[in-house]
């Protein structure tokens, strides 16, 4: 269990006075040490005609206050069914959360009655929408659009709920906002629409935004803006973002910390300083040699072989397996723990241990085998790696 935030969220439009110290040279920042969302071993499973898609398979990451955690990979490889499950919005059948827990301020929501969990999902936790421009309802004015979800999760009316609006189109920075919330969509810029979605997704002060590849659809221009405006929202609340994207050059200017996932785990996750810097995973290092580098003309862009494998009736070993140059036999054989490579960063790469199988022990080798499989059906035995 983690402990529960100390700053009330009715406390947070003080959030960004209080905490954005710029300690490390990097600019400030506004995370805070407090876990506001862990996942510990979480498993959601669809049973299909083809046999169980395994589409998360023991995923464990952690979000803190203040904090962006990207969330990357390439498509299937359990990104947004990870997030909906969080959400408890699966859809069932044919899908099951079958193991694991999801620790989100202090409780596990997958203990939740239906109810319970109702009232959660847009208040402590949110979603944020995939295309701001098309989001708005054109035959609401905004006052009845960002008031809709403060109205139902929190039960207030009359002047009560007008300044509870106009806090949160003040929070998205909508100047004239008590004249503004009046307007229909139509008649405000583009821009002032994206402020209006992200004032919608604030109205109740969630702990945690999932924003699921939020700009996937839209231009470089309107990209840049909703990805300025998701800062501005999280540097004057505090809200934790899970980013959820396949494109790591957005993860470097979005987030705080990264978790690589491929075939339903995280093989990787770390600072992104770090993980730019330093890639531990051949996954990791092969999504970031297919960012473009605005420095580097090339005619094509690199692109990993290969395709992510069928998540049902995985082969034992390291999934990555068929398309990673380093390879060795132990990669088939066993899936890999998973190393601690450094404060926050950890990976699960035999090539990170340095295995050898010529050289292996061959009860060293039964031993790694043997935590493969308790790693399949409890917690992933973590094994401490000692850096050059
Ligand atoms: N309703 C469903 N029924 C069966 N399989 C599903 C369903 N939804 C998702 N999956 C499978 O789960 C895997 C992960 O999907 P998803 O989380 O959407 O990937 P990502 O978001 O990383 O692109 C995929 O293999 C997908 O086919
Ligand atoms: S465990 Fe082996 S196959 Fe998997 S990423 Fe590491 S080196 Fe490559
Ligand atoms: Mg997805």
């Amino acid at each position: 269990m983690v402990d529960s935030p100390e700053i009330g969220r009715e406390g947070n439009e003080n959030y960004s006075d209080s905490s954005a110290a710029d300690t490390d040279g990097f600019g400030p920042s506004t995370v805070q040490d407090d876990i506001i969302l862990e996942l510990k071993n979480l498993r959601t499973y669809f049973q299909t005609s083809y046999g169980t898609v395994k589409a998360v398979d023991g995923v464990s990451y952690h979000v803190r206050r203040g904090e962006t955690l990207g969330v990357v990979g390439e498509s299937g490889s359990g990104k947004s069914v990870t997030a909906l499950s969080i959400m408890r919005l699966i859809p069932s059948p044919p899908g099951y959360i079958v193991g694991g827990e999801v620790i989100l301020d202090g409780e596990n929501v997958l203990d939740l009655s239906d109810a319970a969990m109702a009232k959660i999902r847009g208040s402590k936790v949110g979603m944020i929408l995939q295309d701001p421009m098309t989001a708005l309802n054109p035959v609401f004015n905004i006052e009845n659009q960002v008031g809709e979800a403060i109205r139902i999760h929190q039960g207030v009316k009359g002047q009560t709920l007008a300044d509870r609006i106009i806090h949160s189109l003040r929070q998205v920075r909508i100047p004239a906002a008590e004249n503004r919330m009046k307007d229909f969509p139509h008649q405000l810029s583009g821009g002032m629409r994206q402020r209006v979605v992200g004032a919608i997704s604030i109205s109740c002060a969630p702990i945690v935004l999932i924003a699921d590849e939020p700009t996937t659809a839209l231009d470089v221009t309107i990209q840049a803006g909703y990805l300025r405006l998701l800062k501005e929202i999280q540097a004057e609340t505090g809200v934790g973002i899970i980013f959820i994207t396949h494109d790591f050059g957005i993860v470097a200017k979005m987030c705080d910390r990264v978790a690589v996932m491929y075939a339903g785990r995280i093989v990787e996750t770390g600072d992104v300083r770090q993980i730019f810097n330093e890639p531990a995973h051949p996954y990791s290092e092969a999504l970031l040699a297919s960012v473009p580098k605005l420095e580097e003309r090339t005619q094509r862009l690199y692109s990993i072989e290969g395709q992510p494998p069928p998540l049902f009736d995985l082969p034992p070993g390291c999934p990555f397996a068929p398309r990673c140059e380093f390879v060795q036999d132990v990669c088939r054989e066993a899936f890999p723990v998973v190393s601690t490579l450094g404060e926050d960063h950890t990976a699960s790469c035999w090539k990170i241990m340095d295995y050898d199988m010529s050289k292996a022990d061959p009860d060293e080798l039964a031993a790694a085998q043997s935590v493969s499989v308790v790693a399949a059906e409890e917690e992933p035995e973590v094994a401490e790696v000692v850096a050059d």
